[in-house]
């Protein structure tokens, strides 16, 4: 199976994954869940769009949230570059290659470039967005997980490889991976110097699975939790609270009343020297990539965003084992009575 090798010196600069685009049959409970329970703060509002951002940042949005009656949806992904000169460049590269790549209006962002990756994700891109201030001391106004700052999304994509490889054109390198049979079915990538900045998931899509905020502290994750039963929603809490393997981080996972999926999670580590390697992860070991805590339901890989407009391509070939609660508990109900007889 192989790597990429890492682009050091890409054809146009991303920064960082920077917001997600999605939609809501009711903005009220929308803004009821990510104020009170993860914690984000309300930049603006119109009569159909929220905008929110992380305590710690100082650009108007990283979650847009657009009122739309019908299925919950995906309109797209953000990147940041670094430069306007940096789209310009990046709408060479996208036409280049054949994917689809044009200019759209979009308020409070400078010029965005509007891209399809290979898997057809709707990605924006943009170099700057109008500023507002930080509100990472105002512990008086803190609320919920209290979340500071956007800081990855997972995008279920059918093919892994491919994937990997054209944004490690991109210049994303591969902090980990998960495979099975010496083929790719997960990999972590990143551009700011952390662990990730977008991960490959192998399944049907390219589907939205999950967008995720930084928190400062585990006690965070914990309140998050807390507001969100004493606001009768305790089930909204997916799964977690737990450690991954991969980038050994605190999690939890939370369902907003749309059914899109947002973790909280206290952090990864820093990742910016070229000498160090991926590391692999081998999903036939169970235990190895979750660190404790108990494994996933069949749900938390089964439910997904679609991207408005964009087909769900299927697996061309058989998915791999999957360990879920469901066959945990399963095969802990087998084992003890096994050892009744
Ligand atoms: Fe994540």
């Amino acid at each position: 199976m192989p790597l990429p090798k890492p682009v050091y010196y890409p054809p146009f600069n991303v920064t960082r994954s920077s917001h997600a685009i999605i939609t809501s049959r009711d903005l009220e409970a929308s803004r009821d869940f990510y104020e009170q329970v993860i914690g984000l703060v309300l930049t603006e509002r119109d009569a159909d769009t929220l905008y929110f951002r992380g305590l710690e940042e100082v650009c108007h949005h990283s979650l847009v949230i657009k009122c739309h009656d019908g299925e919950h949806q995906a309109e797209a992904i953000g990147f940041r570059v670094y430069t306007e000169e940096e789209l310009d460049k990046a709408e060479h590269f996208y036409r280049s290659k054949g994917l689809p790549a044009r200019w759209i209006e979009v308020p409070h962002q400078g010029r965005t470039l509007l891209v399809n990756d290979p898997a057809g994700t709707p990605v924006q891109l943009c170099a700057t967005m109008t500023t507002t201030p930080r509100l990472y001391t105002q512990f008086q106004d803190f609320k919920g997980g209290a979340a500071m700052r956007f800081d990855h999304y997972q995008i279920q994509v059918p093919n892994v490889q491919e994937q990997t490889d054209f944004y490690a054109e991109m210049g994303f390198r591969i902090s980990e991976y998960m495979a099975l049979d010496d083929k790719l079915i997960a990999t972590f990538m990143f551009r700011k110097p952390g662990t990730q900045d977008i991960v490959f998931l192998e399944n049907p899509g390219p589907r939205l699975h999950h967008f995720a905020y930084t928190v400062s502290d585990s006690h965070s994750i914990l309140r998050a939790c807390d507001i969100a039963g004493n606001m009768g929603m305790g089930d909204v809490v997916e799964r977690g609270p737990g450690r991954h393997g991969p980038a050994g981080v605190l999690f939890v996972y939370l369902r907003d009343p749309d059914g899109h999926r947002v973790e909280l999670f206290c952090d990864h580590y820093l990742l910016i020297d070229i000498e160090v390697e991926p590391v692999g992860w081998d999903v036939r070991k169970p235990g190895l990539s979750l660190r404790w805590g108990l494994p996933p339901q069949e749900c938390w890989f089964n439910e997904t965003t679609a991207f408005a407009g964009i087909e769900t391509r299927q697996l061309d070939h058989e998915r791999g084992p999957l360990s879920t609660l469901e066959t945990y508990l399963a095969e802990k109900a087998r084992v003890r009575a096994a050892k009744a007889n």
